[in-house]
């Protein structure tokens, strides 16, 4: 087979324009064909300006239709140019590979086949989150899960740590068909929620700027006012620790009889970490 094609998945950011690196922008210039899952048709009008053949993957979303469908074909547009022998460009709003089947998949059987591919990263709407919303997930850790694959099966949650919920506007959705699911739904999620959180527990819902000229979405509520809050697509929900970190003494004595055999000069563990 005829493996001069090549591919890359690169990510455009999150705000329109402002996120790009240069290598992601010089992949989508130099590319044959630009193929774009951007959320907005305002990005896709920028992206006709780097390059004159970009086709847009958003009309394979519809609803009613599954979406493990509209990835396949997803999949099998960039695959058939690189097949023909063309340096192909997947553009994807955000980072490519972050809570994104299509970029993965496709890179994945393109490598099977014997293609050059690889990812670019971009700005996503979590490096948006930490930045607008303060957060630095190494303080006390940061748990990230999509927020119907949490409803379906069962998770050990560290309430010390940071929880992330993506996609919960459709949390619940077993269908992979719809845009929204309901208040019904979030009940289910929020009684999920409050074994582990008080149902007064602070929680916010976030949703990163995408034109330079908007403002994020930093909702704060209660986790219990979830079942009637507006959650669209794009919305991210962020509960913050509701416990202190417990200190694991058992492990502490260790190392610290560790440090006095390997290394006497060193101080006592720190009383308060
Ligand atoms: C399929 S994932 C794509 C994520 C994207 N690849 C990224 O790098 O951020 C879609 C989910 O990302 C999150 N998301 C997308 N746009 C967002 C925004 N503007 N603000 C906050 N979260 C967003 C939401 O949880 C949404 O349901």
């Amino acid at each position: 087979m005829n493996t001069s094609g090549s591919l890359v998945c690169v990510g455009t950011g999150m705000m329109l324009g402002a996120h790009i690196s240069p290598r992601s922008r010089s992949y989508i210039e130099h590319a044959d064909v630009v193929f774009a899952a951007v959320s907005d048709p305002v990005v896709e009008l920028w992206l006709q300006e780097m390059h004159r053949d970009v086709r847009s993957l958003q009309p394979l979303y519809s609803e009613g239709k599954s979406r493990h469908d509209t990835y396949r074909e997803m999949v099998d547009l960039m695959l058939s140019e690189l097949r023909g022998g063309k340096k192909v460009c997947g553009a994807f709003y955000g980072h490519p590979g972050v809570f994104a089947y299509a970029p993965h998949r496709v890179i994945e059987l393109a490598r099977a086949e014997g293609f050059v591919a690889h990812m670019e990263p971009g700005i996503s709407a979590e490096d948006c989150l930490y930045a607008d919303l303060g957060i630095d997930p190494g303080r006390v850790g940061c748990q990230h899960y999509e927020a119907s694959q949490f409803m379906f099966y069962r998770r050990q949650i560290d309430t010390s740590a940071y929880l992330v919920l993506w996609q919960v506007g459709i949390a619940g959705d077993r269908s992979f068909r719809r845009y929204a699911t309901g208040s019904a739904y979030r009940q289910l999620l929020v009684e999920l929620l409050t074994e582990y959180y008080p149902p007064h527990h602070e929680v916010i819902i976030y949703e990163a700027a995408t034109l330079p000229i908007s403002k994020p979405r930093m909702q704060k509520l209660a986790l219990s006012a979830l079942i009637d809050t507006e959650l669209f697509l794009q919305s991210t929900m962020v509960l913050p620790p509701c416990q202190p970190l417990a200190r694991n003494d058992a492990m502490l004595l260790r190392i610290e009889e560790l440090d006095r055999v390997l290394n006497s000069n060193l101080p006592a563990t720190p009383k308060h970490q």
